[in-house]
């Protein structure tokens, strides 16, 4: 199958991730600085759940070469595992939406399901098949479907509300399966994504956002946490893009609205353009504090 294949299969994040773009779509592909018949090398060095991958992948059909990266090992071993065989994982997946749903009414039994789970997975003992059941299950399952993990690595979110989840979307994982098939899926760190450069690139990135007060924002999605040291690398990394003459196009948090440091993305990116939108935010310990907020979108264009 080749790339032009896949506007006939119009896959979806699979996960939920923290940061997840799906509700910036609009205001980001807006801002593509490509039409959707031109050809170009898509790259996301921060591609988590993929939300904006997979829109690029159902609307620019003529992409000659998409590459996708995260330094979350988990994250990338499900991706590369769901590329190569699919079927097994939806088996699982479908045991286990089984045996879950069979608890509803019975909150305890479910709980004790649900954490054997999060222990399975935490062994790391089991091979690629099941491990990818697991981090989905948990993901379907978990409390705001988070990713988090302690200085151990190991993933300590608990169990969820959700009264009868969807685990076992199989429909949508087989279209991702396919439309995987010409991607090239990296587990590094994002400077390492300069490499894959061809003609016409396009970055959109994506990072773990900078913290807007000390205490309400979540960018630990692995056991190292992403400081001001990492934006300032990052942009760094933006400025070698643009010195090769390619197109980026960059999301954080607006630190003006925390009100602590004023503008540090404004001083630090003061040689490209800078646009603020409204988006919704929906991971944050206080409910209270999830509503609509400023992000920045930057570019080189
Ligand atoms: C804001 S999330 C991306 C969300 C994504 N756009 C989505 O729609 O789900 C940031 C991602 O960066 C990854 N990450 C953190 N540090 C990284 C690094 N140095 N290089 C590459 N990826 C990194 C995290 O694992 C996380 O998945």
């Amino acid at each position: 199958m080749s790339i032009n294949d896949l506007i006939l299969s119009p896959a979806k994040p699979f996960l939920k991730w923290a940061g997840g773009k799906t509700q910036l779509i609009p205001e980001i592909s807006k801002r593509i600085p490509f039409n959707s018949n031109q050809s170009f090398t898509y790259i996301e060095p921060f591609v988590g759940s993929g939300a904006m991958f997979f829109w690029v992948l159902r609307n620019f059909p003529n992409i000659e070469k998409a590459v996708v990266n995260d330094l979350n090992i988990e994250l990338i071993c499900l991706y590369k595992t769901i590329a190569e065989d699919v079927e097994p994982i939806i088996v699982l997946l479908h045991q286990f939406e089984i045996e879950y749903h069979a608890l509803t009414n019975d909150l305890e039994k479910k709980s004790v399901y649900f954490y054997s789970k999060r222990e399975l997975y935490n062994l790391r003992i089991s091979e690629n098949t099941l491990q990818s059941a697991l981090f989905i299950f948990l993901n379907r399952t978990c409390y705001n479907g988070l990713y988090r993990v302690n200085k151990n690595n190991q993933f300590n979110v608990p169990i969820g509300s959700y009264k009868k989840p969807m685990i076992c979307d199989e429909q949508n994982l087989r279209t991702v399966n396919r439309s995987l098939q010409n991607v090239k899926i990296l587990n590094t760190d994002f400077e390492a994504t300069l490499d894959e450069i061809s003609d016409n690139a396009f970055f959109y990135i994506d990072p773990p956002y900078k913290a807007l007060n000390k205490t309400s924002n979540f960018n630990s999605y692995a056991k190292n946490s992403f400081d001001d040291k990492e934006q300032i690398r990052l942009k760094e990394f933006c400025d070698k893009i643009n010195l090769l003459g390619h197109k980026w196009l960059l999301s954080n948090s607006d630190s003006l609205d925390g009100n602590l440091e004023t503008g540090f993305f404004d001083t630090l990116y003061s040689d490209y353009t800078i646009n603020r939108v409204l988006a919704k935010r929906s991971i944050n310990s206080n409910p209270n504090k999830r509503g609509l907020l400023n992000e920045l979108l930057i570019s080189n264009y």
